[in-house]
C-alpha cells in the first residue's frame, strides 16, 4: 500500500505566496461531496450511513481532500432523499447518532479536514413542525412561514408557476381552502423568506451548526429563495421542445433569481461571518453572467456560487475552453474562481465524457483556477449504472418517467473493492452497485500506480506542493480544435496544462521558455519525466501537467 507522501495538512501549504492576499482553506483545498446513503454503510442496513463515513476518513486523508461536504443527514421523511428536512437541528436515525456526528466531526478534523453541511433554506418536508402549523389553520402565527394564496377566480392555482418535479407547483389544501407553492414535490413546501420569523429561525438553525463546529454549508437551490412579490405568471420558454420535460415549458423568471435574492444571501453570510473562517457555497444553476453576481457586492455574498459549467457543457476542448475564458473574465475582482465535475443530480463524468477522458477531467478540474469540487467515486471513474425499472427510488423519474432525468444512475454505493456489493454494505444495497465494481473499485486502484485513484492523489498533492496551481494566474494559450492549452504563472512558477480531448494523438506547440522542462503528471504515467519538447505530442486522450521556472 502506498502511504508515502502524505503531508499534514497544517504545514503543507504556504499561507501566502508572495502574494499580499493569504490563501483561506477553501481557496486552496479541494471539496469532496458525499452523498451519504451510497457512500458507506456501517450497520448492514443496505444504507450508507455516519459510522460508514467514519471508517473511511483514513482514505479521504490518503486521497488529500482538505473538505468534505455531506449531503443531507436530518431527520427526514425521504420524499426527496434528505432534500425534504423535517428537522434542522437534528440527525435521521438512519445515518447515525450525535455521537457519531460528533466523532466524524473530530475524525475529520483531527486530519485537518474540514466539514461542510449541506443545509436546505428553500423549502422544508411537509413533515416539518413549521409547516404541520402553518397549515393548521390560516391564523397561526407560522401561516405566512410558507407561501399561501387564494385559488385563482376558476378555483384553479393562483398562476401558472410549475414544479421542477412536474405539474403545477401549487397544491390545494381544502382544510384551509388555499394554495400552498413547492418548487419541488408537494411534500417539500417552499419557505417564505420575506418573513422575518422565518429568517430568524433558519438563522438561528445554521447558528446551531456553526456552534457545533461545522466549517460551512452548501446552499441548497439557493437562487430560488425569493418569488415575485406580485406573483406574476412565468413567460413560456421560447426554447421549448416536447422532448423537454414539462416545467421547461416556461422560463422561471418571476420563480428564481429574483432581485431581492442577494439580501437574503448577504444575510446569511453575515451570520457566517460571525464565525472565523467558515465557508458559504451555494447551488446555482445560472448563466455565468447571471452567476457572478451571486458573490454579491464587494463580497457580501457566497464565498463560492457553484459554477456547474463543466457539469453542463459537451466534452469539447473548445467549448470547455471557451466557457474557462468567458467565466474568468466574468469574475468580479474579489470573487474566488470554483470548478465542479459532477454531482448527485447529474450524470457522472465517466460517463458524459468517456472513461477514456476520465484522466483528462481530473487534469483540467485539479488545475483550473479556483476551488475543485470532487464527487465521491467519480476519483474511480465510475460511471452511471443503469437502474432497472423496479428499483428506481428518485421521486423525479418516478414521477416523470421517460424524459432521462432519473438520478439514481450517478447515486450508486461506492465501489469499495470486488467482494460481494463492492464492499459497500453487508446488507441489501438500497440502489443496485454497478457491475464494473470488480475493476473500477478502491482497492484495487489504490495498489495500480497508473490507476485514475492515483492519478487524482498525485494532481490533489501537486497542488499542495505548488502554489502556481492555486495563486497563478490564468492564461489560455493557442492550440488545435481538440486540444486545450493553458498556462498558470506565479512569480517565475510557470504550470504547463496540455489537454487531448481526443482519442487521437495531437500536435503542440509550448512556449520555448518551457520545452526544456518535464512532464509532472500525466494521465498516462509512463510519460511523466519526459522533457515536453518543442515539439510536443499529446498521447491519445492523455493530459498533462509541467511545472518548471521561467529562465
Ligand atoms: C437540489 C438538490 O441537489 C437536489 O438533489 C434536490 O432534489 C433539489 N435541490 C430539491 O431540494
Ligand atoms: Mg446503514
Amino acid at each position: 500500500m502506498d502511504t508515502a507522501g502524505i503531508v499534514s495538512p497544517a504545514d503543507r501549504f504556504p499561507q501566502s505566496a508572495g502574494g499580499a492576499t493569504p490563501a483561506r482553506w477553501w481557496q486552496r483545498g479541494v471539496i469532496y461531496q458525499i452523498y451519504p446513503r451510497s457512500f458507506a454503510d456501517g450497520d448492514g442496513d443496505g444504507i450508507g450511513d455516519l459510522r460508514g463515513i467514519i471508517g473511511k476518513v483514513d482514505y479521504l486523508a490518503w486521497l488529500g481532500v482538505d473538505a468534505v461536504w455531506l449531503s443531507p443527514i436530518y431527520p427526514s421523511p425521504m420524499a426527496d432523499f434528505g432534500y425534504d428536512v423535517a428537522d434542522y437541528t437534528s440527525i435521521h436515525p438512519l445515518f447515525g447518532t450525535w455521537r457519531d456526528f460528533d466523532e466524524l466531526s473530530d475524525a475529520l478534523h483531527r486530519r485537518g479536514i474540514k466539514l461542510i453541511l449541506d443545509f436546505v433554506p428553500n423549502h422544508t418536508s411537509d413533515q416539518h413542525p413549521w409547516f404541520l402549523e402553518s397549515r393548521a389553520s390560516r391564523a397561526n402565527p407560522k401561516r405566512d412561514w410558507y407561501i399561501w394564496r387564494d385559488p385563482a377566480p376558476d378555483g384553479g392555482p393562483p398562476n401558472n408557476w410549475m414544479s421542477t418535479f412536474g405539474g403545477s407547483a401549487w397544491e390545494w389544501d381544502a382544510r384551509t381552502g388555499q394554495y400552498y407553492y413547492h418548487a419541488y414535490l408537494k411534500q417539500q413546501p417552499d419557505v417564505n423568506w420575506r418573513n422575518p420569523a422565518l429568517r430568524d429561525a433558519m438563522h438561528q438553525a445554521m447558528r446551531f451548526w456553526l456552534d457545533r463546529g461545522v466549517d460551512g454549508f452548501r446552499m441548497d437551490v439557493i437562487w430560488h429563495l425569493v418569488k415575485d412579490e406580485q406573483f406574476r405568471c412565468n413567460p413560456p420558454n421560447p426554447d421549448y421542445h416536447p422532448g423537454l420535460w414539462p416545467s421547461r415549458r416556461f422560463l422561471s423568471t418571476y420563480t428564481a433569481d429574483r432581485p431581492e435574492v442577494h439580501d437574503i444571501i448577504a444575510e446569511m453570510r453575515r451570520v457566517v461571518d460571525e464565525y472565523d473562517d467558515r465557508l458559504l457555497i451555494g447551488e446555482i444553476y445560472l448563466p455565468v453572467d447571471r452567476l457572478v453576481a451571486y458573490y454579491g457586492t464587494g463580497g457580501t455574498g457566497l464565498h463560492l456560487p457553484f459554477n456547474f459549467q463543466l457539469v453542463e457543457l459537451p466534452w469539447r476542448a473548445e467549448a470547455i475552453a471557451a466557457a474557462v475564458d468567458q467565466y474568468e473574465k466574468a469574475l468580479p475582482p474579489h470573487g474566488w474562481p470554483n470548478w465542479v465535475l459532477g454531482n448527485h443530480d447529474k450524470p457522472r463524468i465517466a460517463s458524459r465524457a468517456g472513461g477514456a477522458q476520465a484522466g483528462v477531467a481530473a487534469v483540467l478540474l485539479l488545475t483550473l483556477r479556483g476551488t475543485p469540487t470532487l464527487y465521491y467515486g467519480d476519483e474511480i471513474g465510475m460511471s452511471n449504472v443503469p437502474i432497472p425499472e423496479d428499483r428506481v427510488q428518485d421521486p423525479w423519474e418516478r414521477t416523470m418517467p421517460g424524459f432521462g432525468v432519473g438520478r439514481d444512475p450517478a447515486r450508486t454505493p461506492m465501489q469499495w473493492d470486488a467482494s460481494l456489493h463492492a464492499g459497500f454494505t453487508s446488507g441489501e444495497p438500497w440502489l443496485p452497485v454497478g457491475e464494473d465494481s470488480a475493476r473500477i473499485n478502491v482497492a484495487l486502484q489504490r495498489e495500480d500506480p497508473a490507476s485514475l485513484l492515483r492519478l487524482y492523489r498525485r494532481l490533489i498533492q501537486l497542488r499542495r506542493a505548488e502554489p502556481v496551481l492555486v495563486l497563478g494566474d490564468y492564461r489560455r494559450l493557442p492550440s488545435s480544435p481538440e486540444v486545450f492549452l493553458f498556462l498558470r504563472r506565479l512569480g517565475d512558477r510557470r504550470c504547463l496544462v496540455a489537454l487531448n480531448f481526443s482519442a487521437d494523438r495531437q500536435p503542440l506547440s509550448v512556449p520555448p521558455e518551457l520545452a526544456s522542462a518535464r512532464i509532472t503528471v500525466s494521465t498516462r504515467l509512463e510519460r511523466e519525466g519526459a522533457v515536453v519538447g518543442s515539439s510536443a505530442r499529446l498521447e491519445p486522450n492523455e493530459g498533462f501537467i509541467s511545472i518548471g521556472t521561467a529562465a
